[in-house]
């Protein structure tokens, strides 16, 4: 029920907190099952670091996709965000309990992941700038903005040690972009994503819908750098990476209506952003660096 590569990730990052964790994981299970009354629980494939299964819930009479995270942290931030695009170009939320970090969502059937390259590449560009659309039809007011981080605080890393990590050439650049970023960030009031890669994006029925969105308050040009930058060793490993990356920044600059520069900066950013977590949790941080030069070059 517990797979193992799963387990792996969660005590390499967690250690004997997630060891723990992972004990306690069936009793878990069997509370959520009961709570919203379960049948056919079935892991899915390849999990990172949340657990995720899909069921049958008689309470609700639906599908369901149920998540566990382990921290409480990241679990308010998506169910909070999951809550305020209330089923708009996201799966719905139908429940959550808090005391063990489940979320009770739609399931997206049958649930493929949006796939790049092959021929389908522009047209997932478009489904992509679909979903931002729907994601950013509301404005984030003064009361809820309260419930999410912002961008800005997400970019606090680059004023920490790690950033004597990455090159120095990207320093004096960073700064620059940061200072004309943050008095743009200072005004914006949507309520982005986060992390709206093509893994991020499922089939549901006949529509393509967001999951598993971090939920960070900044500018709209910052939820396409997600997608521009991923899947990371995929582009990296194509034959025309600087034609695959420039085309994305084209075709989302004239889906969303927003200037070619300012998503090419924010990519830049995502992508030194990645290099960073990359470092922090002690994975390879390379492929990131190079995608930020092949943005820096374009
Ligand atoms: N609502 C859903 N409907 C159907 N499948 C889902 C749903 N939510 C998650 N999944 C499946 O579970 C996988 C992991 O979910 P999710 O992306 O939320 O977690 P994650 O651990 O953050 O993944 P990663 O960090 O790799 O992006 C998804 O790639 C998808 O296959
Ligand atoms: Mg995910």
């Amino acid at each position: 029920m517990i797979p193992t590569q799963f387990a792996q990730n969660i005590i390499s990052i967690y250690g004997a907190q997630g060891k723990t964790w992972l004990e306690n994981l069936p009793d878990l299970l069997e509370y959520c099952a009961q709570k919203w009354q379960l049948q056919n629980l079935r892991v899915m494939p390849n999990l990172s670091f949340h657990y995720v299964a899909s069921a049958f819930s008689l309470k609700i009479n639906k599908p369901i996709a149920l998540k566990i995270r382990i921290d409480h942290r990241n679990f308010m931030a998506e169910k909070n965000t999951l809550a305020y695009y209330d089923g708009s170009g996201c799966a719905a939320l139908y429940d959550w309990d808090e005391t063990v970090h489940a979320l009770l969502l739609e399931q997206c059937i049958p649930g493929i992941p949006l796939a790049s390259f092959d021929g389908l590449e522009d047209g997932s560009i478009f489904i992509a700038a679909h979903i931002i659309r729907l994601l950013q039809s509301k404005k984030i007011t003064a009361y809820n903005s309260q419930h999410f981080p912002r961008l800005s605080d997400w970019l606090n890393i680059f004023k920490s040690p790690i950033i004597n990590k990455l090159p120095t050439h990207h320093h004096q650049r960073l700064i620059s972009c940061l200072q004309l970023n943050e008095v743009q960030d200072a005004i914006t009031d949507f309520l982005l994503h986060g992390d709206l890669h093509q893994g991020n994006i499922l089939l549901n029925g006949d529509k393509w819908v967001a999951i598993d969105p971090k939920g960070v308050i900044g500018n709209p040009a910052f939820e396409v750098a997600s997608f521009i930058c991923n899947p990371i060793s995929e582009i990296l490993t194509q034959s025309n990476p600087r034609e695959i990356v420039a085309n994305r920044i084209h075709l989302f600059s004239q889906a969303l209506a927003i200037d070619k520069q300012e998503i090419k900066v924010w990519s830049y950013i995502r992508a030194l952003l990645g290099a960073c977590w990359a470092l922090e949790d002690n994975t390879d941080h390379h492929p990131w660096l190079k995608i930020a030069e092949i943005i820096e070059s374009i």
